[in-house]
């Protein structure tokens, strides 16, 4: 069965949208839990701009289940990660300007900088994914990297508007997913799903987690966090 990472860092926008202190994303670990959320994920940006420093130690101590914290391959950030030791580790690609992650991490153009981090936090004994296109020349990389998972950038898939280009988006997920299958990564999932387009992904072969943030928060500011989530993992379940 595949497991949802929901990804919480809306929650702390709301809050850094009044420099307040509510709402706290550790109730939204909670509530994500109650509702079925098999891990948690957040998104330290260089910038600050939702999750902050102090959310990363408190939703470590408050999750029950998995954390995943999408970083940047900068050395700085990296540093966090191995002072705060989450489960996983998601590599990223940054830039200050950009509303959300645009693309995926190129791994084979930057090899050596994020080898250099993957293998810092590999070596502190936290599991590894990198954040690429859907593209068979970065799943390579990857595994040639000995990182344990890939999460394949669906953006492009969500983005596209004709029957035509969304399913040569999906195809580019199916072929890229089952390269990195064969090359025993394991295959994550994550961007711009919502609960109108993530069943066709949810039935390619072999995934094993989701990364979804802002659909399930912007549905959880009408129906609550547990609800949103439950109608999630029910659409993701196989
Ligand atoms: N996966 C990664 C690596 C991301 O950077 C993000 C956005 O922070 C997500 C998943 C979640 O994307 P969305 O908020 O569009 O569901």
């Amino acid at each position: 069965m595949p497991f949802l990472g929901v990804n919480i860092d809306h929650v702390a926008t709301v809050r850094q949208a009044r420099r307040t202190i509510e709402p706290d994303p550790a109730w939204a670990v909670v509530l994500a839990e109650l509702g079925g959320a098999d891990g948690i994920t957040i998104h330290l940006r260089e910038d600050r701009r939702h999750i902050q420093d102090r959310d990363v130690k408190v939703v470590l101590e408050v999750a029950q289940v998995p954390v995943n914290l999408e970083l940047a391959a900068e050395d700085e950030i990296t540093q966090i990660a191995l002072e705060t030791k989450p489960h996983k580790v998601c590599l990223v690609p940054e830039k200050r300007e950009e509303v959300t992650t645009e693309g995926g991490l190129d791994v084979v153009g930057n090899y050596d900088r994020v080898q250099k981090c993957a293998s810092q936090l590999m070596d502190a004994g936290i599991e590894v994914s990198l954040f690429i296109d859907p593209a068979i020349k970065q799943v390579e990389a990857a595994h040639k990297m000995g990182v344990q998972a890939v999460e394949l950038h669906t953006g492009s898939y969500a983005e596209a508007t004709s029957s035509r280009e969304i399913e040569k988006e999906l195809q580019a997920l199916i072929k890229a997913g089952r390269v990195a299958t064969e090359l025993n990564l394991l295959l994550n999932m994550g961007h711009g799903l919502t609960y109108r387009n993530v069943k066709p992904v949810a039935e390619i072969e072999g995934v094993h987690e989701f990364n979804i943030g802002h659909s399930i928060i912007a549905r959880a500011i009408m129906v609550g966090l547990e609800q949103a989530v439950r109608e999630m993992k029910a659409l993701v379940t196989r």
